[in-house]
């Protein structure tokens, strides 16, 4: 058995198609154009990078990007006051302080000083409640995304077992409940647990974000499984620098009955779930019916 391989650098594609066509919408029919800011203190190459990206694919959409770039050694004092302007402007839906921040700065005290209303990354401790609750709020983009691929590749996940694999707040913790308001039976594991590769085998849906370079091997996945890794590490393979994933995708991929690769799985989705959570986050601040299938 081979596994279908999820594309999804075209699923990003589509979402960030229907994005911008939404936008197109919200302009015509209403004045207004969502807007999204992004904060980088310092000069973090792989922020850079990203940072980069998400202005370009922001404007793509056809919507406004604010990008406000501090120096490395800014005080919390002058980056607060940022974040409480960008909470002010009117023009500014989505706000997103790119982690990580430097060392003398408390990312927790900047990410909370954010309106939970514009906090497109879901990091808010309101936004966190709001998930675990089951109530309506800003989602984390990466575990929003798988989401969404699980969602079109099995319609509904009632009944699922799904072990997310990694507890980070980022990834797998929300991932875990965004699993369980579809109805999946959740475990949770992590490096302390037990017997993970049994544990592991035991998953219906098996999400790897534990960062650990190909760690998950195809004797750990159940036949026919839906594997979804979120892992991009860095690795040096004859001499050359490679990306791989947390799951070894060779051994996975002769098990499993779908798999995202890396790259080309997960990553594309989560630039794309940020333009569609400052798309939400645009159309509830304006009072109008957000998109259906853009939010969990
Ligand atoms: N750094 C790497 N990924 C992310 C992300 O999704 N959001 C923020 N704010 N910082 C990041």
């Amino acid at each position: 058995m081979t596994a279908r391989i999820i594309d999804g650098k075209a699923f990003a594609g589509r979402v960030r198609a229907q994005v911008a066509e939404h936008v197109e919408r919200l302009k015509r029919d209403h004045g207004l154009t969502p807007g999204l800011a992004v904060v980088l203190v310092g000069e973090d190459p792989a922020s850079e990078v990203y940072v980069r990206n998400k202005g370009r694919q922001t404007v793509e959409a056809g919507m406004a990007s604010f990008e406000h770039k501090l120096p490395a050694d800014t005080s919390e004092a002058d980056l607060l006051a940022l974040v409480r302007r960008l909470n002010a402007d009117p023009a500014v839906h989505g706000i997103l302080v790119q982690l990580p921040l430097p060392k003398h700065l408390d990312a927790e005290l900047v990410i909370n000083a954010i309106d939970p209303a514009k906090d497109v990354d879901g990091f808010h401790i309101s936004n966190v409640g709001l998930l675990a609750t089951g109530q309506k709020g800003m989602v984390p983009c990466t575990p929003l995304g798988c989401l969404m691929m699980l969602r079109d590749l099995h319609g509904s996940l009632s009944g699922m077992n799904a072990v997310v694999v990694g507890r980070s707040n980022i990834v797998g913790k929300p991932m875990a409940q965004l699993l369980l308001g579809d109805s999946c039976t959740v475990t949770i594991a992590h490096s302390r647990t037990r017997d993970l590769a049994a544990v592991c085998r035991g998953a219906d849906i098996l999400v790897a974000a534990v960062g650990r370079p190909e760690m998950i091997h195809g004797d750990w996945v159940r036949p026919g499984a839906t594997v979804i890794d979120v892992g991009i590490n860095r690795v040096e393979r004859d001499g050359a620098a490679r990306l791989v994933g947390d799951v070894h995708f060779a051994s996975a991929a002769a098990v499993a009955g779908a798999i995202t690769p890396v790259p080309g799985g997960v990553g594309p989705m989560t630039i794309a779930c940020l333009l569609a959570n400052t798309l939400t986050a645009a159309c509830r601040a304006q009072g109008l019916t957000e998109p259906k299938g853009l939010t969990a």
